[in-house]
């Protein structure tokens, strides 16, 4: 449904000297199906997903690559184009999206306000359908006569997941969506979101740097370092079968209650600044089974048993020099 290929995004700056913080990325995401993006802060997470949704204006960055939705180039539409597609096909809560309500503005009115940009329905049905989406993300349908400042935390970031689905787009991209919020009222909208998912059938790509929690709603989960994915596996492997030494040392910061001895440990180092370019694999400096090529050369990403990964441990037929 989601086709990204060789995806690049690069922040222009004053000094001239531009932040690569998507660089070459290729996945898909089929109809369906629950994809997890993880990765430490500051690893180009949520550019990628403004990449993906178009958000990016071309002027002040550069962004190169394709992304097809629906057989559909996103690139080569007009604003006009990818504004239409944006809600129907394609939506976005957007990192901290609790506080992109207009406060100004009753919630109802906010949905109201999408709703008729894009279709003529009466007021009533509108108003309908709010309903039935606020129920769906467990909220009291009566919320919609209240303003922003009116809920907590948890019920504006469900009421901005309701607002996302609003015109049964068929991707929803969810930057961090939980993670201002406490563990409780995290996990019932983690919950309430696998389950309208499962019944609605529309994709999620979830991004998330807390990989524990990625592992639980996901079905698959790609892992990102330094703006490239570096393993794309299915959830149910991945932490049994990680190969890339900083999948590793992902699952060696996750506390998995379940098991016997629980031993954490830090990942040492810092991710390399992105600024100018990245000689060789960007994890090299940090990583415990580093040899000489690992500086040299950038592991593409290749199939493996399971999956994807991105690493010269691993056979690498075609290494490019940068
Ligand atoms: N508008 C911008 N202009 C310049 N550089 C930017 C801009 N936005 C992000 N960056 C840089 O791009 C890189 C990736 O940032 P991004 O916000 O995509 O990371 P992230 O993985 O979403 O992090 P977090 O987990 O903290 O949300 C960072 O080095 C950041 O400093
Ligand atoms: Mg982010």
């Amino acid at each position: 449904m989601l086709e990204v290929k060789d995806l690049w995004v690069t922040y222009k700056s004053r000094s001239g000297i531009g932040v690569s913080a998507v660089r070459g990325v290729d996945f898909d995401i089929p109809d369906n199906s629950f994809l997890g993006l993880v990765g430490e802060s500051g690893c180009g997470k949520s550019t990628l997903g403004f990449g993906i949704a178009g958000l990016l204006d071309p002027k002040r960055n550069d962004v190169s690559g394709k992304v097809i939705l629906d057989g559909q180039d996103l690139y080569t539409l007009s604003k006009e184009q990818l504004r239409t597609l944006r809600w129907e096909k394609l939506s976005v809560v957007l990192q901290g999206g609790m506080n992109a309500f207009n406060p100004v503005l009753k919630i109802k009115q906010q949905f109201i306000d999408v709703m008729r940009a894009h279709s003529n329905q009466s007021t009533s049905s509108m108003v309908d359908r709010i309903a039935e989406l606020l129920s769906a993300v467990q909220l009291d349908p009566r919320i919609m006569d209240s303003y922003p400042h009116e809920l907590s935390g948890g019920m504006k970031q469900r009421t901005a997941i309701a607002l996302s689905l609003v015109l049964h787009p068929r991707l929803v991209i969810l930057d961090e969506p939980t993670t201002a919020l406490d563990v409780v009222v995290q996990r019932s909208i983690i919950n309430m979101l696998s389950e309208l998912q499962r019944l609605q059938k529309f994709s999620v790509l979830f991004i998330s740097h807390d990989l524990g929690l990625v592992l639980e709603v996901a079905n698959r989960v790609m892992v990102m370092y330094s703006g490239q994915i570096v393993e794309d596996k299915p959830a149910s492997v991945i932490m049994d079968d990680a190969q890339h030494p900083y999948t590793k040392a992902l699952l060696g910061c996750y506390v998995n209650p379940h098991a016997e001895n629980v031993s954490l440990k830090g990942i040492p180092g810092t991710p390399p600044d992105l600024r100018g370019g990245v000689q060789g694999c960007p994890f090299a400096p940090r990583c415990s089974f580093v040899m000489d090529v690992c500086f040299t050369k950038t592991p593409q990403l290749v199939k493996c048993e399971n999956g994807l990964v991105a690493c010269h441990l691993y056979r690498q037929d075609e290494v490019t020099v940068e």
